[in-house]
């Protein structure tokens, strides 16, 4: 196969920042026509008048699809939220439990605190998203997305068995597990998770370039997800959670968490689906069962990925005095969209 046209991808998972970060990166999303755009800002965008004017400043930024959502407290207001999603604005609600990544201190430390919130947004059919794991300090971090599973996803899937769910960014066998075994939810895979393991970040020195979280896992997750996005199932779909930092924060002592993909995330898809022989599986993964998940049309338009000669990836985009560095495939692709 020497061209694949499928319809336009969306990306049901991605940060795109503020201010010059923002005008940096909103274009480099430019292959996807829209994006689950995650809201932890400093400060967060909790409120839903907070989401319109993020919103604005993304369409300003020159990013066309942006589908807001609202980052879940302690003090969210249930009827803001309903009215956020029912105006339209906001497609989806984020829930990060306190302390477990970037910008998450405003985050859930306690699941009762936000209860009143669920039922509403259950009672309305208001989705919501997960960064899947728990931030106790004696979990290991290898093991915090399958504690999570046991400690959280599941009595939260008991308590509100008609809560639209998605599993953000899933980096183990038993989150896929977890996923087909219930109902009402889908999950995110990102492209790291799909490319590379934790041998890949740390053997023979540390790649702050793929320290993400959740953080990478041992090879046989990284296969169980392959897996899963290759097979057809309808619960999985791309979500890149491109997460762009500037260089300086990822070239330093304490490095952020994130990998920048957006620019690169259909041709290293398109080699990892070609690995797997699953080709003709991509556009259901790139921009079928995301849209089906959240009720919402499939884009109309389509994009032809072509074979080409070898290329190596873009290694940054910079602007002024920004930077940042594009996750690394570790060789060269051999898809574009251009
Ligand atoms: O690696 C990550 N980076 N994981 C997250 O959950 C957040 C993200 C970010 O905002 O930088
Ligand atoms: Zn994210």
């Amino acid at each position: 196969m020497d061209s694949l046209t499928i319809r336009r991808p969306d990306d049901w998972h991605l940060h795109l920042r503020d201010g010059e970060m923002l005008s940096l990166v909103a274009p480099e999303s430019r292959d996807f026509a829209r994006a689950i755009v995650m809201p932890n800002l400093v400060p967060p965008v909790v409120t839903g008048a907070e989401a319109a004017a993020y919103r604005e400043r993304i369409l300003a930024a020159g990013f066309a699809g942006p589908l807001m959502t609202l980052y879940l407290t302690e003090t969210t207001d249930p009827a803001d939220v309903v009215a956020a999603h029912a105006s339209g604005l906001v497609t989806a609600v984020k829930l990060y439990p306190a302390g477990a990544t970037t910008n998450s201190a405003s985050g859930v430390r306690d699941m009762e605190a936000v209860r009143p919130v669920l039922v509403a947004m259950e009672e309305a059919g208001v989705p919501l998203c997960l960064h899947g794991e728990v931030t106790s300090p004696e979990t290991d971090i290898f093991d915090r997305e399958a504690v999570f599973l046991d400690r959280v996803l599941t009595p939260l899937r008991k308590a509100h068995p008609a809560l639209k769910l998605t599993l953000e960014h899933v980096t183990t066998a038993e989150a896929v597990a977890w996923v087909r075994g219930n109902d009402n939810v889908g999950a995110t895979i990102t492209v790291q998770h799909l490319m590379k393991s934790r041998n890949d970040m740390l053997v023979g020195g540390m790649r702050p370039h793929l320290y993400c979280l959740p953080i990478l896992k041992r090879a046989h997750h990284r296969d169980a997800l392959r897996e899963a996005a290759t097979s057809g199932d309808p619960c999985f779909f791309l979500g890149t959670d491109s997460a762009p930092h500037p260089t300086h924060a990822k070239e330093a002592a304490c490095c952020a968490a994130g990998c920048f993909t957006a620019p690169i995330a259909l041709p290293c898809l398109a080699h990892v689906f070609e690995e797997e022989e699953a080709l003709d599986r991509l556009e259901g993964f790139a921009s079928l069962h995301g849209p089906a998940h959240y009720g919402l049309p499939a884009n109309a338009e389509t994009v032809t990925l072509r074979r080409t000669a070898p290329y190596a990836a873009p290694s940054r985009v910079a602007r002024g005095g920004l930077s940042v560095e594009l996750f690394d495939p570790g060789h060269p692709l051999h898809w574009s969209l251009r």
